[in-house]
């Protein structure tokens, strides 16, 4: 007696087909899996054999084999439970081979019978469907299997029972709805920042052009308070964003109830996070923070506290947009393309402002600030400095402008670059930050006066090649912001500031 149903196994957020092949021959009971299950694989035996008991099916005293086809790809996580459940069912005449011939099948079994929900229902039910299958998930999988499409035959059962009844016709499963999150909860808003105009003015480039922001300045002067802000002057996630964002949150188990969210990620892992919970990994490869943040932000908080190594790892992603995890035998690729907002006092004892010197002298924050490498630096566009608030700035009303306001701007300033970027047939481009060598200087080259301050700059500030290419996509982002194609002197000046060259000369001084 032989049967077969697809699954799917995941290499990053892609889904491979795998078939689950049964044969049940004479001979000596036993209940083999083969074809590299992992722990989880193996211990689904258990589970499976207690499952089909409660819906009253013993396995029959003979040899099981069950093959996980293609036998080199590595089989991990609990979700083969099901199809081989179903696979073994058809084998025994329980239901009807054909039932299941056009379905692909994900979920974990509890002892009872009933169909747990398993990470990956997204992509699981996208790879489904590329396959010209349904697919058969668990139900709490359901609504976000739902959004691979209409036309898609989608059964998410809680329980084996109410399938096998399906099947035989005793019951109907009806189709899941795909869902949204509400947005119901308001981000904070930028209203509650007092003073620091600065601050907000470079929050606003950095959401319009997509840019990596570092902010420096004493403890208590708002820079976590800005950084939480940042949320409510992002545009929200277009859908197919939102689907590319939502595949990864759903292989990290971290799709609550099954609803896309569209407001754009927002991780803020602490310092004390391994290279693992950052970068993804680990002894089963998960997507870590930096997927997490996949077209949203990473803020990290206390830039130097992280440890050198957790830092240096975030140089790949930040550069390719994707995330590469070596295993023993196979690579696992994770899209990380995020916007990097980094805090730091200026010194370990966060004592003075970078004006004042520390108690402990400049060495103390020339040390501090070192702990972070040149290359990472390098990366982000915009470094600004972020000083104490003022006892008058605090008396203040609340400003005028919210959040609200800003967002309109930086939504006007990133339709520009998205034109722009369409025109030039550039459509996986998205913002100016990710713009980069020959379309960046097509499209953001200064004006006469503005290339001969930006030559003037590189002569006196010694720019690299890198340096003169992030000052050109902030400044283009500027001109987007003010609405002018032409990037023109004051832009090239502005942008020229947010260099963090103060930031150096105070440490050298
Ligand atoms: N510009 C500001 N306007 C209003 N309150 C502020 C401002 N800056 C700081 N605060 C207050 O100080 C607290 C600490 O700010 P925080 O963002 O944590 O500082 P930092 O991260 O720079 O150490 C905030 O919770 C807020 O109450
Ligand atoms: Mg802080």
């Amino acid at each position: 007696m032989y049967a077969q149903i697809s699954t799917l196994a995941f290499v990053g957020i892609e889904a491979r087909a795998v078939e689950v092949q049964v044969r049940i021959t004479p001979g000596a009971p036993a209940f083999a899996i083969v074809g590299l299950p992992d722990k989880a694989v193996a211990e689904s035996r258990e589970r499976v054999r207690n499952a089909l008991h409660a819906v009253g099916l013993g396995l029959p005293y003979k040899h099981l084999t069950i093959n996980l086809a293609p036998a080199d790809l590595p089989k991990e996580g609990s979700h083969f439970d099901l199809p081989i459940a179903l696979a073994l069912m058809a084998a025994m005449g329980a239901i009807a081979p054909d039932a299941i011939a056009d379905f692909a099948a994900i979920g974990e079994l509890a002892l009872d019978g009933s169909i747990r929900d398993v990470p990956g229902g997204l992509p699981a039910a996208i790879g489904a469907n590329a396959l010209g299958k349904g697919l058969i998930c668990p139900a709490g999988c359901g609504a976000e299997a739902a959004w691979a499409g209409e036309d898609f035959t989608l059964l998410a059962p809680p329980h084996l029972l109410s399938l096998v009844n399906h099947f035989k016709g005793l019951q109907t499963l009806s189709r899941p709805k795909p869902n949204v999150e509400a947005n119901n909860e308001l981000l904070p808003d930028l209203r509650d920042i007092k003073g620091q105009e600065s601050a907000k003015r470079a929050l606003e480039i950095a959401a319009a052009g997509g840019h990596n922001l570092l902010m420096v300045g004493p403890p208590g002067s708002g820079k976590s308070m800005l950084a939480a802000r940042l949320p409510s002057i992002l545009p929200p996630l277009e859908v197919e964003e939102m689907l590319e964002v939502s595949m990864v949150h759903s292989l990290a188990g971290e799709l609550m109830g099954g609803k896309l969210a569209s407001r754009r990620p927002f991780r803020a892992p602490h310092h004390s996070a391994s290279m693992a919970a950052l970068v993804g990994g680990g002894s089963r490869p998960k997507p870590g923070e930096v997927s997490l943040a996949h077209l949203g932000v990473l803020f990290l908080d206390e830039l130097p506290e992280f440890t050198p190594q957790v830092l240096d790892s975030l140089r790949q992603p930040i550069e390719t947009g994707e995330t590469v995890i070596a295993r023993a035998n196979h690579r696992v690729v994770y899209p990380s393309r995020f916007q990097l907002v980094a805090a730091m006092n200026p010194c370990r004892c966060g004592g003075g402002s970078p004006g004042q010197s520390c108690k402990r002298g400049p060495r103390c924050a020339s040390d501090y600030q070192a702990r972070v490498s040149g290359p990472l630096m390098d990366r982000i566009d915009l470094q600004i400095e972020v000083p104490a608030v003022s006892a008058a700035d605090l008396v203040l009303p609340p400003p005028v402008e919210g959040s609200a306001d800003v967002r309109i701007r930086v939504d006007a300033a990133r339709q520009r670059q998205r034109e722009r970027f369409r025109a030039h047939g550039a459509t996986r481009i998205r913002t100016n930050a990710e713009c980069s060598g020959e379309l960046l200087e097509k499209t953001a080259m200064p004006d006469g006066e503005g290339r001969a301050l930006l030559r003037q700059a590189a002569d006196t500030l010694g720019l690299s090649a890198r340096g003169f290419h992030r000052t050109l996509k902030v400044a283009r982002t500027l001109a987007d912001l003010d609405g002018v194609e032409e990037v023109g002197q004051i832009h090239i000046a502005e942008a020229l500031s947010y260099r963090g060259e103060s930031l150096r000369q105070r440490q050298v001084a």
